[in-house]
């Protein structure tokens, strides 16, 4: 199979990639069945544009397209990564997680709930990237307990809303 992607470019070397949603040995495709897949994509595709364009996956937002703002956070293998900045065929096999793969069974994650319960959202534009770098964080075990520096291991995240201290 042979697909062109985002920039109409047709695939000169085939890279399979493979996205899973959080859960141990699960997969979930955009359609939300389980079931392992992968796909072809150009080496210039990067990740952000294979969620959103080619699998409509569309919890994950760009932004400012160039690393400075966060919203297109997702989990690489648990880690925070700037999904518009990464080439997709860099990640094959690796385990991503966007924020459509957080709930489990109907149950939003912890970090999800926190955010609706505190009133978190504001606009809604950055929570995606805001929550999945939270969720990162924790994983990462970093900051835990200091509020100094959660807000600087959460500072690539931008609010245009202004939902920030004065
Ligand atoms: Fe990726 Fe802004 S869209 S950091």
């Amino acid at each position: 199979m042979c697909i062109r992607d985002s920039y109409g470019v047709r695939p000169k070397i085939g890279v399979r990639v493979k996205l899973a949603s959080q859960g141990a040995g699960r997969w979930k495709d955009s359609a939300g069945s389980k079931s392992k897949f992968g796909l072809f994509v150009s080496e210039l595709l990067d990740m952000l544009d294979l969620l959103r364009e080619r699998l409509h996956l569309t919890g994950a937002k760009k932004g400012c397209d160039r690393g400075q703002c966060g919203a297109c956070t997702i989990l690489v293998d648990g880690q925070r990564i700037n999904s518009c900045l990464a080439l997709a065929v860099s990640y094959d096999g690796a385990a991503i997680t966007t924020i459509e793969g957080l709930a489990e069974n109907g149950v939003l994650h912890p970090v999800q709930q926190a955010f609706i319960d505190q009133d978190g959202v504001q606009g809604g534009f950055c929570t995606p990237g805001q929550i999945m770098s939270a969720v990162g964080l924790i994983a990462e075990a970093q900051a835990m307990g200091d509020a100094e520096r959660v807000r600087e291991a959460m500072s690539g995240n931008i609010c245009r809303c202004g939902a920030y201290q004065g």
